[in-house]
């Protein structure tokens, strides 16, 4: 047995999985505070309550995280602070000096895979020395989430571990080349820092304190990549608190423009990725103003028709990454003496999925492969409603996979490939999806479009 572990931006679940198969055989999850900065001992206090019972169970685990959050440690390896997560947009001037530092966008996609955006580790180590000085001077090493859990997972003394994938969103390794770039984070703080040790895909990282073998970790979408066994031509379409479409490449996409960020994935090659800040929290917002729970709420759409007899929402409450508008907030029109409860919810919907149609286009115009299956993962994938209208507003058919635990799953899968010492992961049958098809629905994807560029500059 192997255990994967899901360290996001609301819980931690960890999976038992049978090692040879990748059957699930035990899970438990827990929650903690979330927002866009936490104490990262939330994190580790968590899993503590989830892990008694299943990791005693392990011969091997690893760590699935939220990628990019900055968790800067003192000289006794305690937190500066709170952890600035990747949704927190408070360091978008940053990201834009910095990017004008490396002389321009494409400069700054060419030296580390991405354009940089406030997510980004990089960008909060600058904010973190032109707002709290004397915080930063007292930073010594700087971890991401996944590695703050593994090094709590690890016996005492083992030195700081990650692995290129989650390197690859911190805006200080070089995707491509496969190292870090110290100096880059250095000149972002303004003091050299300790940087984890990047081990290989399918390594073993370490031991736990009873002796298990520890996987190398890795970003989020790495792990769901990995867990859903992604190939070329397949692309990922995500509905968590941030929504994500990403594909496999075997080779590095610089994309200067900063839609796609350029990623490494967790078997070598390449995970190109564009994100939305805004996901399943459109849907928790709108069932909130509506006073219904999610069913309720996916009935109302679905009485609805598709167009919502006019309503458009532009989604970007916290702000934007995809398009990149940190300090956008979120838009309604066609709103009438008309207007129903159930239009607003059905607009909801249909906000949630033009915006990851638009990223689903992105990757498609970022890489030679041409985009296939559409696989639809995270826990908004089991709503009636997205399932009804996925299809219709992304305009082909989309496949849903039985579990919503493929982050765990692939954490799951790289500690079995640890485990095992082999060349590549282990080869677990692929779950069977559901099909999903509808008539596509061009009318709201437009109409969407024309309120996306007609509000481009209003904030
Ligand atoms: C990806 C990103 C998010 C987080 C969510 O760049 O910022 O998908 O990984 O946990």
């Amino acid at each position: 047995l192997v255990m994967g572990i899901d360290s996001s931006t609301q819980s931690v679940k960890a999976l038992l999985v049978d090692g040879d198969d990748g059957t699930v055989v035990d899970q438990a999850s827990a929650k903690h505070p979330d927002g866009t900065e936490v104490d990262p001992r939330a994190w580790t206090a968590a899993l503590d309550t989830v892990t008694p019972g299943l990791l005693e169970r392990a011969e091997a685990v690893a760590v699935g995280g939220q990628q990019h959050g900055m968790v800067a440690l003192d000289a006794d390896g305690e937190p500066v602070r709170d952890a600035l997560l990747w949704n927190d947009t408070r360091s978008a001037g940053a990201a834009r000096d910095l990017i004008e530092e490396h002389g321009g966008p494409q400069a700054c996609a060419e030296a580390v895979g991405s354009v940089l955006v406030a997510s980004f580790t990089v960008t909060k180590l600058r904010w973190l020395r032109d707002h709290e000085p004397e915080a930063a001077a007292r930073v010594e090493r700087v971890l991401l989430p996944h590695d703050y859990v593994s090094a709590h997972l690890a016996a005492p003394g083992t030195a700081p571990f990650t692995d290129r994938g989650d390197a690859s969103g911190t805006g200080y390794y070089a995707a491509h080349e496969g190292r870090w770039r110290p100096d880059l984070a250095a000149a972002a703080l303004g003091r050299e820092v300790a940087l984890p040790e990047v081990v290989d895909p399918g390594a073993v990282a370490g031991r736990t304190v009873a002796g298990q073998v520890l996987g190398a970790g890795t970003g989020d979408n790495m792990a769901a990549a990995l867990g859903m066994d992604l190939r070329p031509g397949d692309v990922l379409v995500s509905i968590g608190t941030s929504g994500v479409a990403s594909t496999v490449s075997r080779s590095a996409v610089v994309d200067g423009t900063g839609a796609v960020t350029g990623f490494a994935d967790a078997t070598g090659g390449y995970l190109p990725m564009a994100t939305t800040m805004n996901a399943a929290r459109i849907l928790d917002l709108q069932a909130a103003l509506l006073g219904v729970d999610h069913d309720e709420l996916a009935e109302l759409a679905l009485s609805a028709p598709a167009g919502a007899n006019g309503v458009t929402l532009l989604p970007y409450y916290g702000g934007e990454r995809t398009p990149n508008r940190p300090d956008a907030t979120g838009t309604w029109t066609g709103l009438r003496p008309s207007t129903t409860r159930a239009d607003l919810a059905r607009a909801a919907y249909e906000a949630l999925l033009c915006s990851l149609a638009d990223a689903v286009d992105l990757i498609g115009g970022a890489v030679p492969e041409q985009v296939g299956r559409i696989l639809l993962v995270g826990g908004a994938a089991r709503s009636a409603a997205v399932r009804a209208l996925a299809p219709a507003v992304l305009g082909r058919p989309v496949e849903v996979p039985p579990s919503a635990e493929y982050v765990a799953l692939g954490a799951a899968r790289q500690a079995a490939w640890a485990l095992s010492g082999a060349e590549t992961p282990p080869a677990w049958p692929a779950p069977p999806t559901d099909l999903l098809e509808a008539d596509p629905t061009p009318d709201v994807r437009a109409r969407y479009t024309e309120l996306r560029d007609r509000t481009s500059d209003w904030n």
